[in-house]
């Protein structure tokens, strides 16, 4: 299975592709905030992918749409939500914490 690395813990876990990666995030124990509870409707689950984006499901309408309303967005930004695990590796930064 592809490993999801988290920053700045440093915790590396295993992931099922197509698992959303909120909640591989949660399930690893780690603090996220997800105010909507996976609506793409609360921007608050923001994360930087900063390693193997390319792997992960592609950006649909309504996530497109709250990541243009977040401040602090860059090319990297996805939605922990919205974003399902592909089969590769990746590495992602938390950027909220509860
Ligand atoms: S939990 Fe609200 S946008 Fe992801």
């Amino acid at each position: 299975m592809p490993v999801l690395t988290l920053q700045p813990s440093g915790k590396a876990i295993e992931v099922e592709s197509g698992k959303s990666l909120l909640s591989a995030i949660l399930a690893a124990g780690e603090s996220i905030l997800h105010k909507c509870e996976g609506k793409a409707e609360c921007g608050s689950c923001h994360i930087y992918v900063k390693e193997g984006r390319k792997t992960l499901s592609k950006i649909q309408r309504a996530e497109n749409e709250k990541l243009d309303s977040i401040v602090g967005v860059s090319s990297n930004s996805r939605l922990a939500c919205q974003a399902l695990m592909g089969t590769e590796n990746i590495t992602v930064e938390l950027l909220s914490f509860v």
